[in-house]
């Protein structure tokens, strides 16, 4: 007991000497270890992500900042890189000062789930599955739909890519965030009988939709359907009195109204029109 007594302050004084020397005075340890991208893969995911002056790029565990200082450097656009390990953070900022590009980088030491990402038009990621898995509800709440997310190595379980790329032996992946377009929305339209309310009905899985819609009282399933960020398009054929009608909608979400054009092939109504449609329930 005497023993236990007299070593105990030598231990939790070379425990906090540890601490200090490796750098781990943070609050908690790193959820994966530090292993950079290669940079030539960093380019390419950076290319795919079609990262321009007007991006703010966020690399979520940004390690030694090189996705940051190559999209600044080579892309001209701003970057902010966030690491848990001081080290890092250290080893970004002397990287960025070296490349010259320190006016249009910051790295904040912090936890990646606690950073607000609001302003981040591309995040990119090298993390593992299951942080992937945990950030993605952060990831839909804080960015834009259109925001474009590229991770190396590691997918977003059931939320499939847009795009799956081989370089190098391994694999990275793409997504665009897609607006949220599931709920009934109402629209108006021309009939013979004056204007009439019709009806959208979208189901939606991520990028995925499926739907009906319900014109001059009949009953269509959307064909053609594409969601891509805020870009929503689909197509829907029906037979008016004889005659097929094909119709194409087109438009952008923004809350929940959708603006766009419809464009009507056949029938008495051939023709480009506006389309403004109306969320009315999610
Ligand atoms: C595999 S490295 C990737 C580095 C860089 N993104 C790249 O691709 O070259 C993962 C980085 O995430 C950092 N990290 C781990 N957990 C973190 C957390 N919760 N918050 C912030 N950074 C974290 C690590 O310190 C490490 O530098």
């Amino acid at each position: 007991m005497r023993k236990i007594q007299r070593t105990a302050p030598i231990l939790i004084f070379s425990m906090v000497l540890c601490f200090s020397i490796t750098g781990y005075s943070q609050t908690r340890v790193p959820d994966v270890h530090f292993e950079p991208t290669p940079e030539a893969t960093v380019i390419t995911m950076l290319q795919k992500a079609g990262v321009n002056q007007n991006d703010v790029v966020y690399d979520l565990g940004c390690g030694d900042g090189r996705f940051v200082i190559l999209a600044a450097k080579k892309f001209g656009a701003r970057g902010v890189g966030v690491d848990i390990d001081p080290v890092r953070i250290k080893e970004s900022k002397e990287n960025a000062r070296k490349a010259n590009v320190t006016d249009r980088t910051t790295f904040i030491e912090g936890d990646l789930f606690n950073v607000d990402i609001r302003e981040a038009t591309v995040v990119t990621l090298y993390l593992l599955n299951e942080l992937n898995q945990q950030l993605r509800p952060k990831l839909f709440q804080e960015l834009k739909p259109g925001s474009r997310i590229v991770s190396y190595t590691f997918d977003m379980a059931d939320w499939e890519p847009d795009e799956m790329v081989q370089v190098g032996g391994r694999f990275f992946y793409y997504w665009v965030l897609p607006a949220t377009v599931g709920g009934t929305w109402y629209f108006r339209s021309v009939s013979f009988r004056g204007e009439l309310q019709d009806q959208l009905i979208l189901n939606q899985e991520f990028q995925e939709i499926r739907g009906k819609v319900t014109v001059h009282g009949q009953e269509i399933r959307i064909r053609d359907q594409r969601l891509k960020g805020d870009q929503l398009s689909f197509s829907a054929r029906y037979n008016f009195e004889g005659q097929n009608v094909s119709m194409k909608f087109n438009g952008r979400v923004t809350g929940d109204t959708i603006d766009g054009t419809v464009e009507i092939q056949g029938g008495p109504w051939a023709g480009t029109k506006p389309w403004k449609a109306q969320r009315v329930k999610q």
